[in-house]
């Protein structure tokens, strides 16, 4: 064989993209072009033989580098047309640095800091040789059931639109040629957030109305902006499996949406078309894939074996495959690889292994949302405590700090709360620790007497409790989301001792908490916030920053609550949390109507226990002078809603100010509110800053009955506020022309 024969390849003589990849593509046998949609895993036994044949597109799951160059050597040396490998890896929330899990990146509503946190992802990977990521996760997530909720951006189309762009930005930076830029791949498309019961790969049901509204626009904002990839999903969407679904993929994705680059399926998704019982083989299972427009095929191999006979047999034709072979290609060359394929071995400098952590810090402080701080015990005083006891099976463990997706951590490098608490308390304070459990799911208290005896001879008790990484993620969905084991046992022990307690819980979902809450003076809610988490977490303790993260998802009281989301339709009923009877209250034999007929639970309240967009600062803000600068818009305008935010407590603090509007009547029913946008802002303390929103017409536009994407004329609210649950409202009207 001999290597890089063909004229395309030659780097010397500059081709524009379309002829370079065209004129490749002439060459190609049939194997060779089958063999570009192909991804195996690293661990494949035939890996390197048929690298060299020229059947492998792609390689996931390698991230030596050593191995990567050879992998890439024998790729464009050895195989006939010297074609190089995309290098595919699960790249979530970081590399060797890891950043707070998606869902906390999230909670701290900032674009810039979820772009510096995949760029950084991009550099640490990229000089592994890695150069494609199967993030962001950008699918709606509404049942924290559902492990993957970790890795998503929470439960709204707005929120996750924006900071999944951001994360875009992020990994494939300027221009995707760069070294350290790396294809990010707007995955699983789509709908499988509603996987029923938050069962993993369950089916999925979704009206298409509810589709185009809620589960698509965060993928339609991600094409837009150019991500290089999309993933089908493993889920059926109404009874279609997505790896399948020509409607989804071809109309909706290519035809409508104008999506040039390559859909590679998920994990095994293709033979899986069997097992979902939608086609009767494997053979079936390729040509339903191939037909509906996954480009790439991962990890298991029913394109090479099926395609040839598919295509010779006319059921699928050459042109397709063509087209298919040309988007793989051409990703190939938008990322630079024809010309430098090899990762030079160039480990990170000291300043900037410090500035990831800096950055790894940042994102952990803004993350974590405060949800409860009674008194104002946080933030700590130095000078007015002299013994602490931190207690916890997650205080001290600088694994399961990670999180979900942490395959090429470098674990040596977290610090955890305990190691920061007594780095900056030094010897001024005496700091006691217990496990007081072995793990999160520890049902055994034999640890208990010791955890109460520290927390009795303590000023505060900070328990740093929760879930532990293993029970959230890829398959890994809980039907009960209390804190797991016997760790509100071990709340209620300490509790008992009469010590004020502070709660910091790390987990990948949200927690139902309500039976906790009033055992606690304040809590803390971390996710799993990474490397830099313990010094993040002791920062926000000691007040040397200030808690400023805000829910991403709606935190239920109780499991039964869910689905319970902010953007929830009105019904014909609608409850308040008026409504609530408790209900031993409710008489015996109470007449059947005598409760109210309202869309409520008879056993727990109408509302979360915190709603989406809540988080609490140590300084207050005070939100007033809610307005708009025009009454009415015209149709094709836009409208500016501003309110001032002052800082009326004692910290200088930053906040999120959310904008939510409701289009009062619609041809198809609205969420009785959605959030339209949200600054970041920074007030010293007796500070004010009047924020304006400038909301176009456009953005106001829903899918009608017809799946149309349009505005309706009519009335609108508008509300500005420090969370979802806000009522500084304002009214106004989009009308058709003036
Ligand atoms: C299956 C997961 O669903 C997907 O998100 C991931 O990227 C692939 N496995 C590759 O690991």
């Amino acid at each position: 064989m001999s290597a890089n024969i063909c004229q395309p390849l030659n780097k010397n003589k500059k081709v524009n993209k379309e002829t370079f990849v065209s004129s490749l593509l002439l060459q190609m046998t049939l194997k060779e072009k089958i063999g570009q949609m192909s991804q195996f895993n690293n661990d494949d036994k035939k890996l390197k033989s048929s690298i060299q044949k020229g059947y492998v597109g792609s390689v996931l799951n390698e991230v030596d580098i050593n191995t990567i160059n050879e992998l890439q050597r024998i790729a464009t040396q050895e195989s006939r047309l010297g074609i190089p490998l995309l290098i595919g890896r699960d790249v979530i929330h970081g590399f060797n640095t890891i950043f707070p899990i998606p869902l906390g990146q999230a909670a701290s509503w900032s674009t810039e800091l979820v772009e510096t946190c995949a760029n950084i992802a991009a550099i640490e990977s990229s000089s592994n040789g890695v150069n494609w990521t199967f993030a962001p996760m950008i699918d709606i997530s509404r049942d924290p059931r559902w492990g993957r909720m970790a890795e998503s951006l929470g439960e709204d189309p707005y929120l996750c639109s924006t900071l999944g762009v951001a994360m875009v930005k992020g990994f494939q930076g300027e221009n995707l040629s760069d070294t350290t830029s790396i294809a990010a791949c707007a995955k699983h498309f789509a709908g499988y957030g509603a996987s029923e019961s938050g069962r993993d790969y369950n089916t999925t049901n979704i009206p298409e109305n509810e589709l185009r509204n809620v589960y698509l626009p965060p993928f339609k904002a991600l094409a837009d902006a150019g991500v290089s990839t999309f993933m089908a999903s493993f889920s059926d969407l109404n009874g279609v499996p997505v790896t399948g679904n020509s409607w989804l993929l071809n109309d909706v994705l290519r035809e409508e949406w104008q999506y040039t680059g390559p859909v590679v399926s998920d994990w095994g998704s293709i033979p899986q078309l069997v097992t979902h019982g939608f086609s009767v083989d494997e053979k079936s299972a390729a040509f339903e894939a191939c037909q509906a427009g996954v480009d790439m095929e991962m990890a298991s191999d029913t394109y090479a074996k099926n395609l040839p006979s598919l295509i010779k047999s006319n059921n699928v034709n050459i042109e397709k495959v063509d087209l298919m072979v040309t988007r793989i290609l051409t990703l190939k060359y938008d990322l630079g690889l024809f010309e430098n394929t090899f990762t030079q071995s160039t480990p990170l400098d000291e300043h900037s292994n410090d500035f990831h952590l800096y950055v790894a810090k940042k994102a952990a402080t803004k993350s974590c949302v405060l949800l409860k701080n009674t008194n104002q015990i946080l933030p700590l005083s130095t000078s007015k405590i002299t013994s602490l006891a931190v207690i916890g099976p997650l205080a001290d463990d600088g694994y399961e700090q990670l999180g979900t997706w942490v395959f090429d951590a470098k674990i040596n490098r977290s610090i955890t709360p305990l190691q920061a608490i007594k780095d900056y308390v030094g010897d001024s304070i005496d700091v006691k620790f217990s496990q007081g459990l072995a793990t999160s799911r520890s049902n055994n208290q034999k640890d208990f007497n010791e955890a109460i005896q520290i927390a009795i001879s303590a000023d505060i008790a900070i328990m740093i409790l929760g879930e532990e990484a293993i029970l959230s993620g890829e398959a890994h969905c809980r039907s009960n989301i209390d804190l797991p084991g016997c760790q509100e046992q071990l709340i209620n022990a300490i509790y008992e001792t009469g010590t004020p307690i502070v709660l910091v819980i790390m987990a990948g979902r949200p927690i139902t908490l309500e039976k906790i809450l009033p055992k606690v003076d304040a809590v803390l809610f971390a996710w799993h916030p990474g490397t830099m988490g313990g010094p993040a977490i002791t920062e926000l303790l000691f007040g040397e920053a200030c808690p400023s993260g805000k829910l991403p998802v709606t935190f239920p009281r109780t499991v039964g609550q869910i689905p319970l989301y902010y953007a929830q339709k009105n019904t014909g009923r609608p409850a308040s949390d008026a409504t609530f009877v408790d209900i031993n209250d409710i008489e015996i034999r109470a007449p059947q109507t005598s409760l109210g007929m309202t869309s409520t639970h008879l056993d727990t309240h109408f509302s979360p226990l915190f709603p989406f967009g809540f988080g609490l600062s140590y300084t207050q803000f005070e939100y007033k002078d809610i307005n708009v600068n025009m009454c009415s818009v015209t149709m094709g305008e836009s409208i500016e809603i501003s309110a001032t935010i002052s800082n009326t407590g004692c910290f200088d603090a930053e906040e999120v100010v959310q904008l939510y509007i409701r289009d009062l009547v619609g041809s198809v029913t609205r969420p009785v509110k959605e959030l339209k946008g949200f600054q970041r802002i920074y007030l010293a303390v007796g500070h004010s800053k009047t924020v304006v929103f400038k909301v176009h017409t456009d953005e106001l536009a829903f899918y009608n009955r017809q799946m149309k994407l349009n505005t309706e004329p009519g009335l609108f609210n508008a509300w500005i506020g420090c969370n979802s649950d806000t009522d500084l409202k304002i009214a106004f009207e989009v009308i058709l022309e003036q």
